[in-house]
């Protein structure tokens, strides 16, 4: 029987890292944000250390004080993955399309052609927009959830139903006989719902792995809901081990709720890193980039813990009284954390260099630590690997990879090599082409 291993994927974003102040720390190029040899630097670097995949978030939007900071996102992310595409070979290639703001026609088409231009390795985060400042680019307001979940099924049964629709043998290029194609097996679909609809059928031969893997990020009931009849892998945010649990088994049960196997649906909680030698250079490293944010974190942090903190005294460990009269927030799954950190004695400023605020659990050390994190959570049946979303990615990438990947191979818990091309192969998924019988009925 073969040993379970974890399956990894890298945050491929703006170009400069996760941390805000990335873009402007030595040894970065400021103006990587617009530099599609940057990007497939970063993804070359995440395929020499044989991850499995690479995620990119998208929600166009700019949603940063621009005047300070990089957007978040990136320039086009299906241009950025047609650029990675040509300049690697085996890493998956996964992009966020909202359901809420395409048309099925135009998403089936790009990630399709994405998974031909790539040999099979595409993979669709398809999400629902919500914030209204991505709806205004759009000339519209967020819809109801009922509405914006409604629309994200038939979203990706369209879309899948496009995918499907040139048939898999169907395309002869025969020079000789000069039939092109089996014009009988390339066939409309003629499908519509409440909210979208397509006749197709979609010009598009089938990949390497036949169509791209659906994903879906998030981690509500209707994120659920939306990835059990479909999702090959779940992206989440889990800042607990029991969180990441509880989330595993809902996709999980969503999955057998649809009729499928739950092993179909892998999930991957989030991790940050910034790899250091030691913890003290990994806290100084984030102090440079984001000490700026401070007083506002400061203020934030109070929030966590209950309590009142002086954002003048970042240089003193918080007092006795303030550890005793502190108490987490049950409403920031965070503060607990937080707390435990703040007790360790750290001065006010180390607390905050933590990451005690960020999106997903922070390591901020030597590499071992994070292989022990991604150990204990993977051993304990809270993931089925994980993202990682390194602070500064010119040389966080080859930190984690240089760093963390050996430690867990020597373990037995990632692979050393490939062991197929696909990002199907990589995910395990099963093959698929066109809907799932299973779940169109
Ligand atoms: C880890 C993670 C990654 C996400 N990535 C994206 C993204 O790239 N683009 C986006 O629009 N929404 C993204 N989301 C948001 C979710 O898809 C979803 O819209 C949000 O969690 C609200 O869910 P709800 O409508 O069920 O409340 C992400 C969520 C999580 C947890």
């Amino acid at each position: 029987m073969s040993k379970r291993q974890m399956i990894i994927g890298m945050h491929l974003g703006n170009g400069y890292g996760s941390q805000p102040g990335a873009w402007r720390m030595p040894g970065t190029d400021p103006r990587s944000y617009a530099s599609f040899d940057a990007k497939v630097r970063q993804a070359q670097a995440a395929e020499r250390g044989k991850l499995q995949f690479l995620f990119l978030p998208d929600g166009p939007s700019q949603m940063v004080d621009i005047e300070e900071e990089a957007p978040n996102f990136n320039l086009d992310v299906m241009l950025t993955l047609a650029a990675v595409a040509r300049e690697t070979s085996r890493i998956g290639l996964i992009a966020t399309g909202s359901t809420t703001f395409n048309e099925p026609y135009n998403l089936a088409r790009q990630f399709k052609a994405l998974d031909v231009m790539s040999h099979g390795r595409a993979g669709w985060n398809a999400v629902t927009s919500s914030g209204e400042d991505v709806a205004a680019n759009y000339g519209q307001r967020i819809p109801p959830s009922a509405h914006r979940y409604g629309r994200a099924h038939e979203m990706i049964q369209l879309v899948q139903a496009l995918w499907g629709s040139w048939g898999r043998e169907a395309w002869l290029h025969n020079h000789n006989t000069g039939q092109f194609a089996k014009a009988d097996q390339i066939a409309p679909i003629n499908m519509g719902g409440k909210y979208v609809a397509s006749r197709g059928p979609l010009y598009i031969p089938p990949s390497e792995q036949g169509q791209p893997v659906i994903v879906h990020a998030g981690g509500s009931p209707n994120a659920h809901d939306l990835a059990g009849p479909y999702a090959s892998a779940a992206i989440g945010a889990s800042f607990t081990i029991e969180d990441a649990r509880a989330q595993r088994a809902a996709f999980r049960e969503a999955a057998e709720r649809a009729g499928r196997d739950p092993d179909e649906i892998k999930y991957f909680p989030g991790l940050m890193t910034t790899i250091a030698r030691d913890r003290r250079s990994a806290l100084d490293r984030r102090i440079a980039m984001t000490e700026r944010l401070f007083p506002q974190r400061v203020a934030y942090l109070q929030r966590m813990l209950g309590i009142r903190l002086d954002p003048d005294r970042l240089d003193a460990p918080l007092s006795d009284k303030q550890l005793n009269a502190a108490h987490p927030s049950p409403r920031d799954p965070r503060s607990a954390q937080a707390l435990k950190i703040a007790r360790e004695g750290w001065s006010l400023r180390d607390v905050l260099a933590h990451g005690v605020i960020d999106y997903h659990p922070v390591i901020a050390g030597p590499a071992i630590e994070a292989a022990d994190h991604m150990q204990e959570w993977f051993k304990a049946g809270a993931a089925d690997g994980f993202w990682i979303s390194p602070d500064i990615y010119e040389d966080g990438i080859d930190a984690f990879v240089d760093g963390v990947i050996p430690v867990l191979q020597e373990r037995g818990l990632f692979h050393h090599d490939y062991e197929g091309i696909t990002l199907r192969d990589h995910l395990g998924a099963p093959t698929q082409y066109g809907l799932d019988p299973r779940i169109s009925g």
